[in-house]
């Protein structure tokens, strides 16, 4: 199994080829599920006694299951927060794993987590947030907040009125989805504010004063959002730094998706706050175009991420002994051993320049604008909202849900395109609408146009 004979030659070859021919492509094929029966009738048992071989199983890779997924760099993916890895840095994946370097300790992978943390001296000035401030790469954002309010509710908890209480975190409903499942894995209780548009201070000290005094004193988190999943819409940052540093409570914010906007002078000012952040997520494998996956946590005193996470064994003294003197990534996240998911960044980072991201991002952005002319022009949609950062809602005038989701299958049935359906509030309930969601430079103005056509 770990020779190096022929057929492992000719597998590399092939591999390499398909790298190569699926890196250039710009236009993949949409591919679509298939149920797993169907899937099975169409490449049986894979997993053998005595294996059916690397070519046979490569094939039907390439033949059939890769085809049986959606590219999420396809330009007419614009569904959920869509990723366009650059080149370079799905490149640079490659070499990371071929370089099997073990990203936990500075022991093992000094020169790697140089690399990272070159990549992360550039996320952290684009928060702003001052000295010692500093992060790690995590496999996403949910781990990326995980992280950040697992060091939150240590900290708090070193209160010794606090350590047999039950952590309360305040967020508020346009927050994501994981700050709710992550707050369950740490058992914490969420409360939310009741706001889909931007949080604000005045909303938030108006909740808080709303609470029990049993519930305030377990208030150990504030999470803001730098950019909402649905709409793209950024917490008043500022704001909540203030609500929070005059009741000393942990402020994070959420940017797992907005966070690559920081590198965007046209709407950087929205940020405006997060610089006085305890922790912040921002994750690259949305818009930062780094491949699948890499999030980030970022703390304003990474110290008291170690407190929190730094694991102890016997087997790891050694990697925290003077001679192994450097920084180790997983000190600071809930992760032991972790792939250096950051190099890929970095490479794209050292080969592009961060000009290059600015510009990257700021098509996003630009994306966003013109796809809210062509709705307004078009006699049977319109705005929902303004667009914010690279999301767009639009209403097609006159369609139930049941019509939306017969438009998304269709253009996924085709090939043409992958849109999919969200929910905004609307009087007392909520109303089905349709979401772009811009990542790619590549995306036209055609393909929007193409889109919204397909809605006539
Ligand atoms: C704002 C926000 N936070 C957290 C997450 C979760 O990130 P991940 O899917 O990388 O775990 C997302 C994912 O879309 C997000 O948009």
């Amino acid at each position: 199994m770990h020779d190096i004979d022929i057929d492992m030659v000719e597998m590399t070859l092939d591999v390499v080829k398909y790298a190569i021919n699926r890196i250039t492509q710009t236009n993949p094929e949409l591919g679509k599920p298939k149920t797993e029966s169907e899937l099975r009738k169409l490449v049986g048992e894979t997993v053998t006694n005595s294996g059916i071989g690397g070519e046979k199983a490569f094939e039907l890779f390439r033949q059939v299951l890769v085809k049986a997924t959606v590219p999420i760099d396809h330009p007419r993916h614009l569904a959920f927060v869509p990723a366009a890895p650059t080149r370079a840095a799905i490149l640079f994946d490659l070499v990371t794993s071929a370089s099997s370097i073990h990203g936990a300790y500075w022991m093992e992978g000094a020169g790697g987590i140089f690399c990272e943390n070159e990549a992360m001296k550039w996320l952290v000035s684009l928060t702003g947030m001052p000295e010692p401030a500093f992060g790690v790469f995590t496999s996403g954002g949910t781990a990326a907040n995980l992280s950040a309010i697992v060091t939150a509710r240590e900290k708090w908890r070193k209160n010794p009125k606090n350590i047999n209480q039950k952590g309360l975190l305040i967020t508020s409903i346009g927050a994501h989805s994981s700050i709710k499942a992550m707050a369950k894995v740490i058992d914490a209780d969420v409360v939310l504010v009741p706001s889909e548009d931007a949080m604000n201070e005045p909303q938030l000290e108006h909740f808080y004063q709303n609470l029990t005094a049993s519930q305030k004193n377990r208030v150990f988190a504030v999470v803001g959002t730098g950019g909402t999943t649905n709409a793209g819409i950024i917490d008043d940052l500022e704001g909540i730094a203030n609500f929070c540093s005059s009741h000393s409570i942990w402020f994070h914010v959420d940017a797992a998706y907005g966070g690559g906007a920081l590198a965007s002078k046209s709407v950087r000012h929205l940020f405006k706050g997060i610089e006085r952040a305890d922790s912040v997520t921002i994750d690259p494998h949305k818009w930062l175009f780094s491949p699948y996956d890499c999030g980030a946590v970022l703390y304003k005193n990474p110290e008291e991420a170690k407190e929190a996470h730094a694991q102890e064994g016997s087997y790891l003294e050694i990697f925290k002994d003077e001679g192994a003197h450097g920084f180790n990534p997983s000190d600071y996240q809930i992760q032991l051993t972790r792939r250096l998911r950051g190099l890929p960044l970095w490479f794209s980072l050292a080969t592009h320049g961060t000009e290059k991201y600015e510009w990257a991002v700021e098509q996003g952005i630009k994306l966003a604008k013109i796809a809210g002319e062509l709705i307004e022009q078009n006699p049977v949609t319109e705005l929902v909202r303004e667009p914010s950062l690279s999301c767009v809602l639009y209403r097609r005038i006159g369609w139930s849900a049941e019509d939306y989701r017969n438009w998304t299958y269709r253009n996924h049935e085709t090939g043409f395109a992958l849109v999919t359906p969200t929910k905004w509030k609307s009087g007392d309930g909520y109303e089905t609408v349709s979401r772009f969601c811009f990542i790619n430079p590549d995306t036209t103005k055609n393909d929007i146009e193409e889109i919204l056509k397909s809605m006539e």
